[in-house]
This record gives C-alpha cells, structure tokens and sequence, in this order.
C-alpha cells in the first residue's frame, strides 16, 4: 500500500535500504525525552522540595559552604537526569536488541504487522523522514472489550519535518490498516514527558484509558525520574 502526502513526500512500507536511516531515526526519537523528561521532573514541587533541603544540608555540613550547597544540589540534580537517562536508554536497547534487529522478520514478514516509512525529497535528495511500526496483540478477553488489537510499537518523525501534518498520515496509514485486519482497536503507550504525541493521539480520537509507573526500570529510578506510562486507545 502506497500512499501519497503533501510536500512531495510519500509513505511506503520499509525496504531493507532503509534499516539505517531508520535506526537513527528511532535513536533519535527515544532519546529525545530525555531532556524534557529532566525538565519535568525537577519542576515537580516534590522535588524542588528535594533540591532546596539537599542545598540546605550541604550548606549545614559545609559550615555555611554555598559551594557544597551547590555541589549537594547539582548531585541531586546528575541522579534525577541519570534516572531519566537510564529509563529511555535501557528501552532504546531492548527495542535494538529484540524487534528492531530484524525488522523484516519481525514486522514485514508477518501479515498482521506493519512498517512504514515516510521519503520525502530534500534538498533535491530523497530522505527517509518518518517511520511508525506496528505489531497485532492478541488480547486477554474479547466479551470483555479486550480483543485483539493493533499497537503502535513506535512513531517518529524527523525534527525538521515536524507539524506538517507527517506524523498524522502516518497513524491515519495505521489505523486503515488495523480496519483492514479486520481489528477493531489501535493502541499505543506513551510517557508522560511526550506531550506533542500526546496531543497528536487526543486530535486523532485517541482516549487514556490507563496510566502507571511501570517503565520497565527500577521502581526507584522511575520514581526519581517521575515518568508515567500513559495507555491511549481508538475504537474503530
Ligand atoms: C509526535 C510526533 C510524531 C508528531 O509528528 P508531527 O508530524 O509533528 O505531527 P503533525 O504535524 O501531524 O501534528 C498533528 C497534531 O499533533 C500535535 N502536535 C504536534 N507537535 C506538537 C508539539 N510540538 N506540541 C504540541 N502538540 C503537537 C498537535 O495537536 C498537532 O495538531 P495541529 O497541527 O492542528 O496543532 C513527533 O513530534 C515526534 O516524532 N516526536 C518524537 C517521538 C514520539 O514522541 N513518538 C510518539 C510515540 S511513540
């Protein structure tokens, strides 16, 4: 299935050629949160809580010392982006690790699964600017609204390609797709710091149906990095 976008741009399924164009692309869009992620956290009252005592005591055991107030504050704030760090990372390497390592097998060989990329041409050369994949889960129970469905494994569009409506088309490619397989729900997690696929998700119909702090990290490391995994859902 081809489909045509604006901006001479078009959206394909993936071809081996594309495997690193697509890997950084993926790198990118992890590792990305990592920032906004730090930034969200240390303005979470809890933990401008933290960095003033932690500055206090330092400033106490320094015998009035403002540089060990600063040095106990700044230590706090390296373990808080360590947390953040290590959360998107760790994930980045599973997903290298499992389903990203075979990309033809693991998403183009199986009927039930899809890859697609956005080309798109730039500066007169044609670019991968774009990917979204995505994988069929069986679900638990059907009578109960459970049935199987399509997730979306992982979205990303180029920085310099954004809010020019790519990454719309691509979850709209999805979602015919998922009504082409005859399933009737799109799924997708997403952390909390993600706030423009967020948003993306609600335009498109999407709705939270659940949020927790499983990131699949130490629970201290997602508790210092407070970073929730939010659960959105479109019924087809
Ligand atoms: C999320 C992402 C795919 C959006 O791609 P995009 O091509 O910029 O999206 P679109 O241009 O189609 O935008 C559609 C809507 O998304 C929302 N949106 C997009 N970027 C936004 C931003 N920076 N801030 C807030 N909302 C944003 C808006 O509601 C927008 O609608 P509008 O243009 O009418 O305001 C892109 O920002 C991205 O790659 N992010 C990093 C990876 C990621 O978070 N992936 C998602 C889950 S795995």
């Amino acid at each position: 299935m081809e489909q045509k976008s604006s901006l001479k741009s078009i959206i394909r399924p993936y071809k081996p050629t594309d495997k690193s164009a697509i890997v950084s692309l993926f790198r990118f869009g992890i590792l990305e949160h990592v920032y906004p992620a730090f930034f969200k956290a240390m303005s979470h009252p809890d933990h401008i809580g933290m960095t003033l005592s932690v500055s206090v005591a330092g400033y106490v055991l320094g015998g009035s010392s403002y540089f060990l107030a600063v040095l106990f504050a700044g230590a706090w704030a390296c373990l808080v982006y360590y947390c953040c760090h290590e959360i998107y990372d760790a994930f980045l390497r599973r997903k290298l690790e499992a389903e990203m390592a075979d990309i033809q097998a693991n998403f183009m060989d199986s009927q039930a699964n899809g890859f697609w990329v956005v080309e798109m041409e730039v500066n007169g050369k044609s670019k991968v600017v774009g990917l979204l994949a995505a994988v069929k889960r069986d679900g638990w129970d059907a009578d109960a609204g459970d049935g199987p469905s399509l997730e979306v494994f992982q979205l990303v569009v180029s920085f310099n390609q954004r809010c020019k409506g790519v990454g719309t088309q691509l979850v709209e490619t999805a979602v015919e797709f998922c009504k082409e397989q005859g399933l009737s729900r799109v799924i997708i997690e997403i952390s909390s710091p993600q706030t423009a696929a967020l948003s993306l998700f609600r335009k498109l119909g999407f709705i939270v149906t659940s949020g927790n702090s499983n990131t699949h990290a130490y629970h201290l490391v997602s508790k210092l990095a407070r970073i929730n995994v939010i659960r959105m859902e479109k019924h087809l």
